[in-house]
């Protein structure tokens, strides 16, 4: 739930470290600190709050000329965010400083073996168990490298670790368990960082670390070690084809509101290359090697768990498959009964580090179950552990909120579905033609109608920026998207929000409903809409206010109907999330909310 960054190069190495970790904000940013060496001591920078605490802090020492480096920016896991619990952290003796993403997990036994032999600790921090016991294991090993292998094969849990030390100025080690590592390799300077964006402006060139992997580098080498044997393994060096204006705003104020109206282009670009040359059939050659299941669980966290719910319509009505969905964090502590090879698993992970879902990618592993991911970063854990990847081609998504991402697992969640029906021959080839014209026509609709959206988000937002409470409500389809509405809302807005299958409310939460608690229904044109009419009449009854996302004519009148374009079938969801998205972006932009970085969220969980 960090970011980490180290550099050993030719360019002033603490600027550059700032700049990258700049670009892994989004991976936490309680806190900020980095390390170098000064003649041959080390120094350690670090300030709670934002990065920008950090720049000022710096700004107050004389200038350094060192080029190695290693910095942190953080999002608490182990003690409150404070100072003393920012990285980087400095061994006793003041002889290593390490910066870490992930959790020791048995860091507390560590503590009390360390604290025996007279370590002493300042922080709460299981990274400063880590520097002490790599410290320690310096006492009996030959060298920096083996000390610090020692110490890591004690370490249970989950760990991207970057380690420098004034015994080896100019040096850098870095390891990695179960927390994403990527290093980056340019001329005359080598990277490690938790993403490839930290240092994207300097190297297309990366090789992605592996678990159990310990890696050294300088300004002019590195190279990548096996933790147990320490003997070099071989690693090919990857170029990356997107570059930093993907993940720039782009003249939005904010990565989300971007993001929001990249969703035509996302669209356009998950359905390049997947369908047949006539569009009437879907090419997705990464399914063939997999059976087509006789039960498919899908398993994901968050907004991707919606996409999933979303998707267990598509994959029921059309494919004739029975989907089960779940949230990671439950299925990985169940006994799930996933019975023969014919299940499949599918794990749905916009950053594919979701830790709970990496475990739950385990779980079935272990069962011999195939695991499909359906992952958006590239060489991103899930996606290299899963028995097949369908990539979902969202880019680079920045802002915390997931807005594109949730977007395109739903193409990829259509074209699967199709893909399966085909094979199952279950599904009219006509209707199939159709459904893939529809989807291929959503990114000009979109393109159209989005301005438009978002100028009904700004009018209806400040009417209702006071409510503590919102409610929203959808049947069939919609009822994902009522979750994904509520989601966005509350991670956003810090407004209490609870999504409910409309036939629901009469079963206890319409107790709450009165004039302060208003109700988001999506409310659109569909055999399910008068089943939500009687629902929305019984709220009103409850002089409960009520905004109605529709796009067909409402037989009710309603405090604010919200028009949105009319697309056939399912793929509605299309049309009727951005306008969820901007409603919540707008409520968390007018009442002063950090849209791109919410309170106590990160982007990428990788920690239970
Ligand atoms: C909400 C949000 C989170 C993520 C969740 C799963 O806006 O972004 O709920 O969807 O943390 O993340 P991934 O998809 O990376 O596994």
């Amino acid at each position: 739930m960090c970011g980490i960054i180290g550099y050993a190069g030719h360019r002033p190495a603490v600027p550059l470290v700032v700049e990258g970790l700049g670009r892994l904000e989004y991976r936490g940013y309680d806190s900020a600190g980095v390390a170098f060496i000064r003649e041959n001591a080390l120094e350690v920078v670090k300030a709670q709050g934002k990065l920008v605490c950090l720049e000022e802090k710096l700004a107050q020492i004389p200038n350094t000329v060192a080029t190695c480096a290693i910095g942190h920016t953080r999002w608490a896991t182990h003690g409150v965010p404070a100072e003393r619990n920012a990285h980087p952290h400095c061994s006793n003796n003041k002889q290593i400083a390490i910066v870490h993403n992930g959790i020791i997990e048995n860091f507390q036994e560590l503590k009390e073996g360390l604290l025996s032999k007279g370590h002493t600790f300042t922080s709460e921090t299981d990274t400063e168990v880590l520097v002490n016991l790599i410290a320690e294991g310096r006492k009996q090993c030959a060298t920096l490298q083996e000390a610090f292998a020692w110490a890591l094969r004690q370490a249970h849990g989950a760990y991207a670790v970057a380690l420098m030390s004034p015994e080896e100025p100019g040096v850098l080690y870095a390891a990695r368990m179960a927390a994403p590592l990527i290093l980056g390799s340019g001329v005359g300077e080598n990277y490690v960082a938790s993403d490839i964006p930290a240092f994207l402006p300097y190297t297309r060139n990366v090789v992605f670390l592996d678990d159990g992997e310990v890696v050294r580098l300088t300004a002019n080498s590195w190279e990548v070690l096996d933790l147990e044997t320490l003997k070099p393994c071989q690693k090919q060096c990857e170029a990356i084809q997107w570059d930093m204006q993907a993940a720039q705003k782009g003249g939005y104020r904010h990565f989300m509101l971007k993001e929001i109206f990249e969703q035509p282009r996302v669209i356009r670009d998950c359905l390049t290359g997947r369908l047949t040359p006539d569009r009437k059939g879907v090419l997705l050659p990464e399914l063939e090697t997999l059976p087509v299941p006789e039960r498919l669980h899908i398993v994901a966290c968050g907004t991707s768990y919606h996409a999933g719910l979303w998707g267990r319509h598509l994959l029921e009505s059309w494919a004739q498959i029975p989907v089960s969905v779940e949230i990671a964090s439950e299925f990985r502590y169940r006994e799930a009964l996933i019975l023969n090879e014919r299940d499949m698993v599918m794990v749905i992970s916009q950053s594919g580090e979701t830790a709970d879902t990496l475990a739950a990618l385990r779980i079935a592993q272990q069962r011999n179950v195939p695991v499909l991911g359906l992952c958006n970063v590239v060489g991103s854990s899930i996606a290299r552990d899963a028995s097949q990847v369908i990539y979902t081609q969202a880019g680079p998504e920045i802002s915390v909120a997931s807005t594109k991402a949730m977007c395109s697992q739903m193409v990829m969640l259509a074209l699967i579905a199709l893909a399966w029906a085909t094979r199952k021959d279950c599904f009219a080839s006509a209707q199939r033609a159709e459904i893939l014209q529809t989807l291929s026509s959503l990114p000009d609709i979109l393109e159209q109608h989005l301005p438009a959206m978002h100028k009904q988000a700004q009018a209806i937002a400040p009417r209702y920026a006071k409510a503590r409470s919102f409610f929203y409500l959808g049947r069939g389809h919609c009822f994902p998207l009522a979750l994904e509405g509520a989601l966005k809302l509350k991670e956003l807005s810090y407004i209490h929000a609870e999504g409910y299958a409309s036939g629901e409310m009469k079963h206890g939460p319409i107790a709450l409903i009165d004039s302060d608690f208003p109700t988001f229904a999506l409310a659109l044109n569909d055999a399910l809409l008068p089943k939500v009419q009687s629902n929305i009449v019984e709220v009103q009854a409850r002089q409960g206010q009520v905004v109605a996302l529709t796009d067909g004519p409402l037989s009710i009148p309603v405090d604010d109907v919200w028009q949105i374009p009319c697309v056939p079938g399912a793929l509605a969801a299309f049309a009727a999330l951005p306008a969820l998205q901007l409603f919540s972006y707008e409520m968390a932009d007018y009442l002063g909310k950090d849209v791109d970085q919410p309170r106590n969220l990160a982007k990428s969980v990788t920690v239970e």
